[in-house]
């Protein structure tokens, strides 16, 4: 194989990206492979670039290009960000459907496949990836690229009756299927998005994944992504990890730890989970004192109107359930938004007796595997999750939970916390099989395997 070039809006150079899965995800498959990033820089600008930076670590080549105010607020805040995002999981109410934001959404795709194309050789393999490069297929058809080229959504894809909401949805349905393999997260995702090409759009899908429509055939599969196991193992025993244990070890002087990690993004059910936190201290008096929540979010997308609702919605949400619970000597929830180091969390989740999983819509969530990963066997934390993460799809030993349920996710907490030891191992080996089995290689092969047909010998 040639050389593997990826293509994401935010790259593992920018900082910013540590917060999401898709950067860390990204990264250690390429860096095992070595390759080329193409991304934005973080950088905004007021004219239309010429130029790009350029720069290697660890083996892989990054090729950035810096956004235009313009393109920023039109690509990224507004049709990524206010269109795509809240569609794809599942909330046309947070929608702002907007076409003159969609001209300029297009017009980033081709600029970077135009950037891309300029640097391809025929022997590369080229991977795009998630929601922000729905059309860069079509855009790298457009300028001259021919190979094959793969892509890989990280979000969920909604039901077709949502998706068919978005005025352009047809455009990059269309554009969309010019890319020769299209990854989904999910068994889920995957048949979303068959329906949609069948019921709407005259698709005919073969029996070995394959889809014809639009005059062209692309193969669409579910390719669950994992994480590093064996990396975030050593990251929960590294000194970092060690000093952010013992430093929260000493916060809770003896009370069971309780940990929920997410971006601060309305998707993670963080309302509802700081609910279902209130209902399990109504539910149960006799715990009060000797349980800790702690859940971290670092602040995400805050130019967003939506983004800034939520935070206010949470400030006031653990306001009150302190309020209402809390004692001289007891802070029920704490709420932390800022990010921490992947070391740090590593600690935090060996520590935890629980880790919350609760999102209304996730496409994967990487959370829950680090979390299990975390765990020591001879005295496992128990995994809290939802239904509605793409995780769920392979880590069913989990306590599974309707994260609007806060009853059920009430029960779940007092559930993971009373388990015997034994049924905490039980559950946590069959959990740490799947998530060591199915790692990021695991994840990267199987793609780069149904790619690699189309590529011509
Ligand atoms: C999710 C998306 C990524 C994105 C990340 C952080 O994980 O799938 O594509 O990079 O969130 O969001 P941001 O808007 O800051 O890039």
């Amino acid at each position: 194989m040639g050389r593997l070039i990826a293509i994401s809006n935010r790259t593992a150079a920018d900082p910013k990206a540590r917060a999401g899965g898709l950067a860390v995800a990204v990264w250690e498959s390429l860096k095992a492979t070595g390759g080329c990033w193409f991304g934005w820089s973080g950088e905004l600008v007021d004219e239309i670039p010429r130029g790009t930076s350029v720069y290697r670590d660890e083996g892989v080549e990054f090729v950035l290009t810096d956004l235009t105010h313009d393109e920023h607020e039109s690509y990224y805040l507004t049709y990524a960000n206010r269109v795509i995002w809240p569609v794809f999981h599942y909330r046309l109410d947070l929608a702002s459907f907007d076409s003159e934001a969609f001209k300029v959404y297009s017009a980033v795709n081709q600029r970077l496949a135009n950037m891309v194309a300029d640097r391809l050789v025929p022997t590369d393999t080229v991977w795009v990836h998630d929601y922000h490069f729905l059309l860069m297929g079509d855009a790298l058809r457009h300028a001259g690229w021919e190979g094959p080229t793969g892509f890989f959504l990280h979000i969920p894809f909604p039901p077709p009756e949502m998706f068919s909401a978005i005025p352009e949805h047809h455009w990059i349905a269309r554009a969309l299927c010019a890319y020769s393999v299209i990854g989904f997260q999910s068994e889920r995702d995957r048949a979303n998005f068959e329906r949609y090409l069948v019921d709407q759009c005259g698709g005919e899908a073969h029996e070995d994944g394959r889809i014809s429509v639009f005059g062209t055939t692309t193969r669409i599969a579910a390719y669950p992504i994992g994480i590093d196991p064996a990396g975030f193992v050593e990251a929960a025993h590294s000194p970092v990890a060690d000093r952010a244990a013992e430093r929260i070890s000493r916060f809770l002087g003896g009370r069971e730890l309780v940990v929920g990690v997410d971006r601060m993004d309305y998707s993670k059910g963080l309302p509802q989970r700081f609910e279902a936190v209130g209902q399990f201290f109504d539910d149960h008096p006799d715990l009060h004192g000797k349980v800790s929540v702690t859940q971290i979010a670092p602040p995400s997308r805050s130019k967003v109107e939506e983004y800034q609702e939520l935070r206010l919605e949470l400030d006031q949400l653990a306001g009150r359930i302190n309020g209402d619970h809390g004692d001289l000597d007891w802070i029920p929830l704490r709420y932390l938004a800022r990010s921490y180091s992947r070391e740090e969390l590593a600690g935090l989740f060996r520590i935890a007796r629980v880790g919350l999983v609760t999102p209304l819509r996730d496409g994967m969530n990487l959370v829950a595997k680090e979390f299990v990963m975390a765990q020591d066997e001879s005295d496992p934390g128990v995994l809290v999750l939802s239904q509605f993460a793409g995780a769920a799809e392979q880590m069913q030993e989990a306590l599974i939970v309707n994260p609007h349920d806060r009853h059920k996710v009430a029960d779940a907490i007092h559930q993971a916390l009373t388990m015997p030891l034994e049924e905490r191992q039980t559950r946590w080996r069959k959990l740490r099989d799947i998530v060591v089995k199915q790692d990021i290689a695991w994840w990267r092969n199987n793609f780069l395997r149904d790619l690699e047909p189309a590529i011509p010998a």
